[in-house]
């Protein structure tokens, strides 16, 4: 079964724009980055200004305003009600077109806040404008898994610096039990559970429609939302509400999932996955076409599983709990397990080891400026080695394609590592 994955399928994604774009020859032909001191001001264009790319801003801002060590320069939006709101706000250059701010000579650094079908693009296109990225989860859609692989490579072949908005990663508590597992405290990892629980908000009633009666034309650009997805008239609700519909989004496998997997697999050091099952579907909502519950088995060749559940029909172990919705990890080895106790890590040996119950402290929660911070600190040095790095996001939603694909198709989808290839 072929017809889910992609071809990157660029001519698709640019569409028939109107705009006097810069072609991707164009971008990648385009002067690299300045060098920057320490003491420069790193310019930040924002690539989508609705609700993520908004918080993006006023992050953003907050930065450009306490250490002065960036400033907003421009902001891009298809939708120009938004586009304007926001370089009025921020006193940026606004664009239409990504490429045409990416042509820009004052952008050092993009953060793409995007739908998630068409950030992966905008970051290749990023990358080959030689700035450093800041891409929202999930790093691609579920359709799009030969367009992640390519972007993996493009970032490592580029050195360019490259942040996945899971910022969860900035929480030091999974750096801290990824150090213990790599440390041998839990011997050979084999099983981790996780999840994500959060009630029924990104779809019927949580993206507003700032305006029914938009119509495509100079104010919307139609064809630059739809990228590389099926082409279709336009549609009020899937241009504003697109977190309903498959073309555009996975539900919580590939919405909520990256937040709460991406630091497991970074605990255990996974790397590409052998196979993933899923099951779940429409168990609540009907006005959506993606699933509302979704639970996921990977296998790795390392020899172990991480199992991933989640629903948006109910929200037990939420706001109260680390990660904002992400169900506590339990990391299971061979001698013990790590988990989370309130701000403690906990060390369980196994019955019949030698090893005692253990605690430690953690050093700092998840914090959104952090995560920015770490981002701007290393495109100023030019250190790619940020937190929640491409490959890793590679690695991710390489998992989450496959057990979306799994649920779609129903049947195990397997990781052909000889080609890096999935078969469904
Ligand atoms: N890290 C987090 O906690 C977090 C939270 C919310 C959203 N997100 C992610 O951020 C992304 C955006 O989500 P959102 O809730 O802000 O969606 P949104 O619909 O509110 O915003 C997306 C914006 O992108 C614009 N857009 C669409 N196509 C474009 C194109 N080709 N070029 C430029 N602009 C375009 C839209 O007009 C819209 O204003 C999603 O991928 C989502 O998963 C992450």
């Amino acid at each position: 079964m072929r017809m889910h994955l992609d071809k990157v399928n660029r001519r698709a994604f640019l569409g028939h724009t109107v705009l006097a774009g810069v072609t991707a020859a164009g971008l990648a032909a385009l002067p690299k980055r300045r060098a920057l001191a320490a003491n420069d001001v790193l310019g930040v264009g924002v690539i989508g200004c609705g609700g993520r790319g908004n918080s993006h801003l006023e992050t953003l801002k907050h930065i450009q305003d306490h250490d002065k060590s960036i400033r907003i320069v421009a902001v891009c939006d298809v939708y120009r009600p938004r586009l304007n709101k926001a370089a009025e706000r921020y006193g940026a250059k606004g664009y239409m077109d990504h490429r045409e701010l990416l042509a820009d000579p004052a952008v050092d650094l993009v953060t793409i806040a995007t739908p998630d079908h068409i950030h992966g693009y905008q970051a290749l296109d990023a990358i080959a404008a030689g700035k450093d990225v800041y891409c929202e989860k999930p790093v691609t859609h579920w359709r799009q898994f030969e367009l992640t692989k390519k972007l993996a490579k493009e970032v490592a072949a580029s050195g360019r610096v490259f942040q996945c908005g899971t910022q969860g990663m900035s929480d030091t508590a999974w750096k801290q039990i990824g150090t213990m597992v790599r440390e041998g405290m839990i011997g050979q990892p084999i099983h981790a559970e996780c999840g994500y629980f959060r009630v029924g908000d990104w779809g019927e009633r949580g993206m507003p429609i700032d305006d029914p009666n938009a119509q495509p034309g100079p104010d919307l650009n139609w064809e630059a939302f739809l990228g590389d997805s099926p082409k279709r008239d336009f549609d009020v609700s899937r241009f504003f509400r697109w977190r309903m519909y498959e073309d555009y989004a996975g539900g919580p496998c590939t919405d909520l999932f990256p937040h709460i997997l991406t630091p497991v697999m970074h605990m255990m050091n996974a790397k590409l996955p052998d196979v993933a099952v899923a099951t779940g579907g429409k168990f609540r909502y009907e006005e959506r076409e993606v699933p509302d519950t979704f639970n996921m088995l990977v296998d790795f060749p390392e020899k172990f599983t991480i199992a991933v559940l989640g629903t948006q029909g109910n929200d037990h172990q939420a706001t109260e709990e680390r990660g904002s919705g992400g169900r506590i990890p339990v990391i299971r080895g061979w001698d013990g397990t790590l988990t989370v106790r309130g701000n403690e890590i906990v060390f369980i040996p196994n019955r019949g080891t030698e090893k005692k119950e253990e605690k430690f402290p953690i050093e700092r929660q998840e914090n959104l400026l952090h995560h920015f911070q770490e981002l701007i600190a290393c495109s100023k040095a030019g250190d790619p080695k940020t937190s929640s790095p491409m490959e890793l996001a590679y690695h991710v939603q390489t998992a989450l394609i496959m057990a979306f694909l799994s649920l779609r198709e129903g049947k195990a989808v397997r990781f052909d590592h000889a080609n890096e290839t999935l078969v469904v």
